[in-house]
């Protein structure tokens, strides 16, 4: 299935409008005010303007930007714990906007669930007990409750610690709490707004590739949030870009590192570590034709690899790299020359 056809989040059109009246701002917002100029004109803020996205399912969907940018607004609407001023959010399909109370109150029971980036576990009871506790007043029995919640807990690496409480644990171990307890709903689409922010770097690193494993065995849609660009490409396969409430692209890592679309892309991605996240097979040169004078011990490479990797396999040779898929095929040729040019951006 293409992206196109598995639309898991569809997002149309959503603006949102801090303020007094923002109905009677709107026109001042479609035609275009700055976020500034609205803000001492008339005291409202823009939060969102006019932001569409598609988000497939299964996917790991980041959404970055500065503070301010929007991230939390624009976030909040897919469970509708914000109301937007205009615009539909579709969830398989079903417009969230437009759900009644009941309605609304199911599907954050049983679809989406959200982890924050404090996680807010209740103090005075267990692990096990945080991990059950929307289960059991789901009316689930509390066995059966107990039972679910401790495969969430042991999937998130936290066996034997089930009957601790929060404070007896540190903060990583906590955010997997939080992430245990969004797990056990089986809700499809996981919201997760800075989740690791607040962690250290070492543990905010295992978080990102237990994240990475889980999702590989679980296939959830997620909408992860951060301001960190290195983290927006280990563990997005899609990333947007906000600023000041605007959508500035919408790419994979790869796009976004190779063709930044505005100034404000291009600061983030100066400061990233270009050879580890993009891939040889990411700028190597079409084949057509470019084999044929290449000696027959030209040296292979294969076009996952990581161009710091691959800046080691060319450097113990003298030219031309064939780059191949996994299954052995020439995709391309990769010269130290390229792959230089590609490390300076
Ligand atoms: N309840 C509110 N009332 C008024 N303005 C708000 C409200 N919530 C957010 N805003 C404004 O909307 C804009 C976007 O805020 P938001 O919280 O979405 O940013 P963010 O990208 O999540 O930032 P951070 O990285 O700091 O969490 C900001 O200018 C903020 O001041
Ligand atoms: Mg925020």
């Amino acid at each position: 299935m293409t992206d196109e056809q598995n639309i898991k989040i569809k997002v149309d059109s959503i603006c949102k409008v801090f303020g007094e009246d923002p109905e009677s701002v709107m026109d001042l917002v479609h035609q275009g005010i700055s976020k500034s100029d609205l803000l001492e004109q008339t005291g409202h803020v823009i939060g969102i303007r006019d932001v569409s996205l598609d988000i497939a399912g299964g996917q790991t969907f980041v959404i970055m930007g500065l503070s301010g940018s929007g991230k939390s607004t624009l976030i909040r609407h897919f469970n509708r714990l914000i109301e937007p001023t205009a615009g539909h959010i579709l969830v398989d399909g079903v417009d969230v906007v437009g759900m009644n109370q009941r309605e609304l109150k199911e599907f954050r029971r049983s679809k989406v669930s959200m982890v924050f980036q404090r996680f807010a576990l209740l103090p005075h009871k267990t692990v096990l007990d945080n991990v059950s506790y929307g289960l059991f007043i789901s009316g689930m029995n509390r066995k059966k409750a107990y039972d679910h919640a401790m495969e969430q807990i042991s999937l998130v690496g936290l066996d034997g610690f089930e009957n601790h409480y929060p404070t007896q644990l540190s903060g990583g171990m906590q955010q997997r709490v939080g992430l245990a307890r969004a797990l056990a709903t089986d809700a499809e689409v996981l919201l997760m707004d800075e989740a690791f922010s607040a962690l250290d770097p070492l543990i905010r690193n295992d978080m990102q590739s237990q994240l990475k494993e889980l999702q590989a065995r679980l296939h959830k849609t997620i909408v992860f949030i951060t301001h960190d660009l290195d983290e927006a490409l280990r563990i997005g396969d899609k990333i947007a870009i906000l600023k000041d409430g605007e959508l500035r692209q919408v790419g994979t890592g790869t796009q976004i590192m190779l063709h930044p679309a505005d100034d404000y892309v291009e600061r983030f991605v100066r400061d990233v570590n270009r050879s580890r996240v993009l891939t040889i097979g990411s700028i190597a040169e079409p084949v057509d034709g470019a084999l044929e004078g290449l000696p027959a011990d030209t040296p292979r490479i294969r076009e996952d690899t990581m161009l710091d990797e691959g800046f080691r396999a060319l450097a113990t040779g003298s030219g031309t790299a064939i780059v191949v898929d996994e299954a052995a095929r020439p995709v391309g040729v990769v010269t130290p020359k390229t792959l230089l040019e590609a490390l300076a951006g």
